[in-house]
């Protein structure tokens, strides 16, 4: 075939526009398999070593390989895919997010049909299809910026659009030929693990990378097996929506192991939340089979009182966890693998075979994007001699149901089992239900708080009385994810932050956590209690 992008591509001496990347990248993805050629960018008259060779351009080693540059350092990154960003923009978190703020507008259309100046919408549905096309119209925008970026601003070399293979910790090959390294950094991420049930293989059954490849009609009629997240976030879109969508879920939602820090008032927010709005929601339940002749028409669970039930549907999504893909490396190199199929690792992202580094989702959970960067960016650092650990057992995390839902820090459980005084400051207050009362309320739950004050929101800090420190907060509303990141990093300070301390702070009136404000009532008590 004779095209401009047919074969393999040398880029290196080309400064691609944001159109061409684009038209390249959507001409690779579609001819991926007739033509598979490789895009290199290359600098084949730079005679040093490679310092590391990253296999896996996702947020990992992208991350990972900008910073080894930052450091002087010489780099390879290669990627199956035509492009570096990995699967957060190509099927992840990007159409996630796009589905999620549909979600949230798609909610408020529900409740205020027919209110003020919003249009009747009590039955009508929107398309999910169309949804999904519209993210695949636009996500080659962020592949594209990706590659020039890495290339023209972060002077990175890769080869993408081809699939590498170790050889031993030196030795990668891509498309044929062989390169060495001083270390390698492996960053291939994780797959959806099915259910072990039978029908996970009959047309109608999706994960969040098959829907937004392969989804080719309108889903009317949807059952969720799995209940953290992906769970959550994709079946609250499918809801708001309008169309029907059930949760089959074995743990009571956000309740996996997976999700640590959970408070459970801020839990049955969203959980009664996502019932108010329609949703039909099991637990303790056991997925069965999913059934149907040619497609899918219906999924048997096993309800918590052990009774089959069937749930007839046209549309099954799974959400029940990834597997890291690590058995190519367990194989050549011998890598020390979990359990679950994770890679084991250090603190300084090393794992047992000598200059060889895992990070992001394949070396498990928290399956995080702050992970995946800053595992990328320590394995740079160490490799760079720079001796650096990295601890993520601790972070703020979110997910979004029609919500967003930030939590950073002990929940009032957890931290009544550390502590002796716990104090803490909640609103609604403990005692007043959240109809009674129109707070909290602020950008994005100003209309809610005027017109359906339950649906406002719901926040909660947690504070060690005796020491005065903040051991957590957990919000519930729209805005305040941005605020976690930087509470995150002032509980993690030496000492920490004081009830006292965010009394202090200059709050931007009516933010959305209210956690300043607040704080500030209580901060002149010589005895901390409830607010
Ligand atoms: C539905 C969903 C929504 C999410 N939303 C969020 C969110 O909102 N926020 C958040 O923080 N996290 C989110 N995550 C998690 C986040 O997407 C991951 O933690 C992150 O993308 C992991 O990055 P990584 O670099 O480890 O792996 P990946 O980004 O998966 O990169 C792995 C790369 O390796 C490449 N590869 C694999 N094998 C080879 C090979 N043999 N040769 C060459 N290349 C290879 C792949 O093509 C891929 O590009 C979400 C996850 C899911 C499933
Ligand atoms: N930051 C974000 O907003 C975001 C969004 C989406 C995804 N992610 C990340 O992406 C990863 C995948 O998310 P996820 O929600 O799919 O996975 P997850 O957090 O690992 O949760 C898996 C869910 O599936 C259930 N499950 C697992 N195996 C099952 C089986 N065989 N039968 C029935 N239920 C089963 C689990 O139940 P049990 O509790 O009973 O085991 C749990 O509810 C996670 O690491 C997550 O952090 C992040």
């Amino acid at each position: 075939m004779n095209h401009k992008w047919n074969g393999t591509l040398d880029v290196t001496e080309r400064h691609l526009t944001m159109a061409e990347w684009n038209d390249l990248i959507d001409y690779k993805l579609e001819h991926n398999g007739s033509d598979g050629g490789a895009v290199i960018n290359l600098h084949r008259d730079d005679t040093r070593t490679f310092d590391a060779i990253c296999i896996g351009g996702g947020a990992g080693g992208r991350f990972g390989s900008a910073y080894l540059r930052a450091r002087k350092g010489r780099q390879l990154v290669i990627d199956r895919w035509p492009f570096l960003g990995g699967s957060c923009p190509h099927q992840a978190c990007v159409p996630h997010h796009l589905f999620s703020e549909a979600a949230r507008e798609l909610d408020l259309m529900r409740w205020f049909s027919n209110k003020l100046w919003f249009p009747d919408f009590t039955d009508k549905r929107a398309s999910i299809l169309e949804l999904v096309k519209v993210f695949l119209a636009g996500r080659g925008t962020a592949h594209a910026f990706m590659n020039w970026q890495s290339k023209e601003q972060l002077d990175m070399e890769y080869i993408l659009n081809a699939s590498a293979f170790v050889v031993d910790e030196h030795t990668v090959e891509v498309g044929g030929e062989r390169f060495q390294a001083k270390n390698i950094i492996l960053g291939t991420g994780a797959t959806t693990v099915l259910p072990d049930i039978p029908g996970t293989d009959l047309k109608g059954v999706y994960d969040f990378a098959s829907l937004v490849e392969e989804l080719d009609y309108e889903p009317t009629r949807c059952v969720i097996i799995g209940g953290s997240k992906v769970a959550i976030e994709y079946g609250s879109f499918f809801q708001a929506a309008g169309c029907p969508t059930t949760i089959v879920s074995r743990s009571p939602l956000m309740k996996t192991a997976s999700l640590h820090h959970v408070d459970e008032d801020l839990r049955l927010y969203v959980v009664d939340g996502m019932r108010k709005r329609g949703m039909t929601i099991f637990e303790g339940a056991e997925p069965v089979a999913i059934q149907g002749k040619t497609r899918v028409e219906q999924v048997i669970f096993r309800d918590a009182d052990g009774v089959e039930q069937c749930l007839p549907c046209d549309f099954v999504f799974i959400g029940t966890g990834e597997r890291p893909n690590s058995e190519h490396y367990r194989e050549v190199l011998g890598v020390a693998v979990g359990g679950r199929g994770e890679i084991l690792v250090n603190k300084k992202m090393q794992t047992n075979v000598p200059n060889v580094f895992a990070i992001g989702d394949l070396i498990g959970p928290p399956m995080e994007m702050f992970k995946a960067r800053k595992g990328g960016m320590t394995a740079a650092r160490n490799i760079m001699g720079e001796p650096y650990e990295f601890d993520w057992q601790d972070y703020p995390d979110f997910l979004h149901s029609t919500y967003e839902v930030t939590w950073v820090g002990l929940s009032e459980a957890e931290a009544r089992d550390r502590y002796k005084n716990i104090a803490i400051i909640q609103m609604p207050p403990k005692g007043i239900r959240n109809d009674e009362i129109p707070l909290p309320c602020a950008e994005g739950s100003m209309l809610y708080a005027f017109m359906i004050p339950e649906l406002s929101g719901f926040q909660k800090a947690v504070v060690d009385a005796d020491s005065r420190r903040m051991l957590g907060f957990h919000h519930v509303g729209f805005g305040a994810k941005d605020a976690f990141q930087y509470l995150d990093h002032l509980m993690r300070r030496p000492g920490g932050i004081t009830v006292d301390e965010m009394g202090e702070m200059n709050e931007l009136f009516l933010n959305p956590e209210h956690f300043i404000q607040l704080s500030r009532l209580r901060a002149g008590n010589e005895s901390l209690r409830d607010l």
